[in-house]
Formats: structure tokens, sequence, C-alpha cells
């Protein structure tokens, strides 16, 4: 593997009119952890192939179910919602991926033997006290230090059902407590914060399981009702928008180029990323609009635009594009005016502290930028800004997003790159690279 990829020149023609992203991060590794606890053989389709997921099933293999992966296909056979052969002193690897960390953590929760949960460097410095709080609630033992991976889980055969109000906005932390309650007997109550709701989507429209949801402006109520076993299931994954998103700036910020990202999954609750490209001023649409089990997917077209305009953010989008911040400051630093992004101290809180990238990122570029408060951020647009000078990008924790990131400002903008650790992209996009030369990118 290369130490580092090097750019040097902007993409100049688009080599095809339309592209396909692989299937969504979030359901593939709901799909890999839900179906093991289902009756039967399930079939995953599209599933994404990237570390993240990887690391999701060699987990749950190691919890005596039986996967198998051709290509974009997984079967999994669910062993039902009390089946998993719990091992002595076994070590469950999450790798990088804090949503695999985190729901396991929950999946483990009637486990009779002490389980250990481990991750790498990134998924070592991240908070798991959000996932550990509500956990010991359902009466389990969760012991890590300072609320960090490693964590060791003891679960109780009976775990008791329990109310809880999460105020983070996390779909990890909300889909832990939702998954735990699954495995009570009794009616788990949720109050949370909006977030992406594609485990709701799949206890309801996939799994059967009895679930009540309210939804408001400010907060969503969740009732559910546990140990009611389910059926095997088949289920098709759709393009992940948060892997589109790279196209998608990289056509909107280039000159005179059109695509159509195809198959995208457009759940509301993730399209954050093409409603605050629209405010800025893109055209981006929809078409070939389809739901498939209450999740809605399109063909995404986009254009090139010259004229982008900034904005000041409604925080309540913050949840809606919290995977695409970095791509948003992007474009802000080619828009007109000043743009004010709040309230994300959630993005530091990622496999690397995103806010703080952005701003470095943005000052290497010679933008204007201003943290505001210890959770927001000021970027002055150039609307004309090209660049051409040397840029290293070295990220320590080698965060997928910062690599991609980089690699679209550099397609975009110009300049002489250098990106290090191309590895990190597979932890959620294995053929970002392809792709992109592909389309007729210059990359060493
Ligand atoms: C995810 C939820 C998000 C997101 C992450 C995937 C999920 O995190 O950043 O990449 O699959 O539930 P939050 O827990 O902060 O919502």
């Amino acid at each position: 593997m290369k130490k580092s990829i090097h750019i040097y020149q902007k993409i100049d023609i688009f080599k095809k009119k339309s592209i396909t992203v692989p299937g969504d991060k979030s359901l593939s590794i709901r799909f890999i952890l839900l179906s093991s606890l289902s009756n039967g053989k399930c079939t995953g389709i599209n599933i994404l192939r990237s570390d993240d997921v990887l690391s999701a099933i060699k987990c749950i293999r190691k919890l005596g179910i039986k996967i198998y992966l051709k290509n974009q296909k997984c079967e999994v056979f669910g062993k039902g919602l009390n089946g998993y052969k719990f091992s002595k002193n076994l070590i469950l690897d999450a790798g990088n991926s804090g949503t695999t960390a985190r729901l396991l953590c929950a999946i483990l929760i009637n486990s009779p033997q002490t389980i250990k949960i481990i991750g790498d460097k990134s998924l070592k410095k991240r908070d798991m006290n959000r996932i550990i709080k509500p956990l010991k609630k359902f009466g389990i033992r969760l012991i890590s230090k300072n609320g960090k991976l490693p964590i060791r889980i003891k679960g109780v055969m009976n775990p008791k059902p329990i109310v809880f109000k999460e105020n983070l906005g996390s779909a990890q932390c909300k889909s832990a407590v939702m998954i735990a309650g699954l495995k009570t007997d009794g009616i788990t109550k949720l109050q949370c914060l909006p977030s992406r709701n594609h485990t709701e989507l799949m206890f309801k429209n996939v799994l059967k399981v009895p679930i009540k949801i309210k939804t408001s402006n400010n907060y969503d109520i969740i009732e559910l009702n546990g140990q009611k076993e389910f059926s095997s299931f088949n289920y098709i994954i759709p393009g992940d928008i948060s892997s589109a998103a790279f196209f998608l700036v990289l056509t909107l910020l280039s000159k005179k180029k059109t695509l159509m990202v195809k198959s995208v999954n457009i759940n509301p609750s993730r399209i954050g990323i093409i409603k605050i490209l629209n405010l800025m001023g893109a055209k981006i649409k929809f078409f070939n609009k389809k739901i498939y089990k209450g999740e809605f997917k399109a063909d995404i077209y986009i254009e090139s635009q010259k004229n982008l305009k900034a904005i000041n953010l409604d925080p309540k989008m913050n949840s809606s594009a919290i995977d695409e911040f970095l791509l948003i400051f992007l474009v802000a630093s080619r828009c007109k005016g000043i743009s004010t992004f709040k309230k994300l101290s959630e993005l530091n809180k990622k496999e690397s502290k995103r806010l703080d990238w952005g701003l470095k990122i943005l000052k290497m570029m010679g933008v204007k930028t201003k943290k505001i408060k210890s959770d927001g951020i000021k970027i002055w647009g150039k609307p004309n800004l090209t660049l051409n000078k040397d840029f290293t990008i070295k990220n320590f924790l080698k965060d997928h997003r910062i690599f991609m990131t980089a690699t679209i400002a550099a397609l975009t903008l110009g300049g002489n790159w250098r990106i290090h650790d191309p590895e990190s992209y597979k932890t959620s996009f294995p053929s970002f690279l392809e792709e992109l030369k592909m389309l007729g990118a210059k990359i060493r």
C-alpha cells in the first residue's frame, strides 16, 4: 500500500454521465446485526464491503453466527434473540467502527460471559459513556476506563426494559437502546433528539416488532415491545448518500459538468447535504424516486454552479448532515459571503476532531475562518478561490472522510497535493479512488 496519493491537477472532463456508489454503511451494519437475531437465513443485497462492515461481520461470526459473503451479497443465518454462542474470554474487535462498537454493546446485554470490546486507535479515543449510561440501566455490568474502549460487558439472563431520554441527537445511542430493548421482556421507552431513523424503519417495516413512533419538531418518542422473536428477511441496501456527497461536491465545484448518482438512499433524516447545498445555490434534483421498506431512494442529479452563496445554517439541520460537514465547509470556502455553522460539538467526537480539521484545512488553503465558541465556525468564502501551492495532508487517526474531502479539494480547487493514509477510505468507500479515476481524475 502506498504511503500517499499525489494530485497535481483539477479534474478536466467527466468521462461518464452517471455513477453508482456502494451500499449505505449504516444500513449494512444494521442488516448484519439485526439479521443475526432473526430466525433463519437472511439475504442482504448490495451490502457495503468496507472495513467497518467487515468488522461488524467478524464480530457477529465470533458469536456463533454463520455469515457468507459473496461479492455484494451477504447471507446471515440468524439464531433468534437468544441464540448467540457466548464463549469465555471472547474479544470482539470493532476496528474503526463506532456504530459496530456501540451497537455490539447493546446486542450483548444477555451474555452470561464477560466479553471485551476493543477498537483501533481512533475508536479508542471516542466517547462510550453515551451508551454505557443507558445500557447499565438494563441491569448489566459494563466496565471501562474513562468511558472509552476497551469495554468489558457481562449481561444478565433477563434484562429489564428502561425509560431513557437521549439528548445528544445520536443515532448510535438511540439504536443501542432500541436493540437492547429488543432483548427485554417489556416496553422500552425512549425520548430522543432527531437523528437518522434507519433502526426505527427496520424495526417497523422489516422485523415487524411492535413499535410506536411519535415524531415532533423537537424530539421523537419511541416505545418498543421486547422479547418478540422475528422471522428471517431479505433486504436490498441502497447507495450511501454520505459516499455520493463526495461526487456531488466534485461536480458542484468543477466547471460546466453534470452528474447523475444513481440509486441513493434519500431518507429525509440523511439529506441535510442536499438541502444545504441547495441553500448555497446548487440545483440538485431527485429522479426515479422509490420507497422500499420505509426507506426512500432516488437518482440524484447535479450541475456545476459558479455563483454559490454563503449561509447561516440552522443547527436543527446539523444531525441530517453530520457526516458531511467537511465537504460543506469546503463548499462554503467558495461561496460569496460569510457562512456560519453552530452547535457542532459532535463533529469533534467523530473518527477524528473534524471541526478542528475543517478549520485547519481551510486555513491551509488561505481561507479566512474563525472558531465561534467551542463548537462553531465562520467561513469567509472566496468565489474565485483557486490554489497553486503544495499541500500535505497527514491525519494521524486515518479519518476516511478527511482523506476523501482533501481529494475533492485537490480535484476542484487545484494545487499540488500529497494526501497520506490512502487505506483510510476503505473504512466507508472502498472503490472511491477507482471511481474517481474512471470519471477522469488524474491521481498518482
Ligand atoms: C451512524 C450515526 C451517526 C454517524 C455515523 C453512523 C449510524 O453518528 O455519524 O457515521 O449508523 O447510526 P451519531 O451516533 O452521532 O448519530
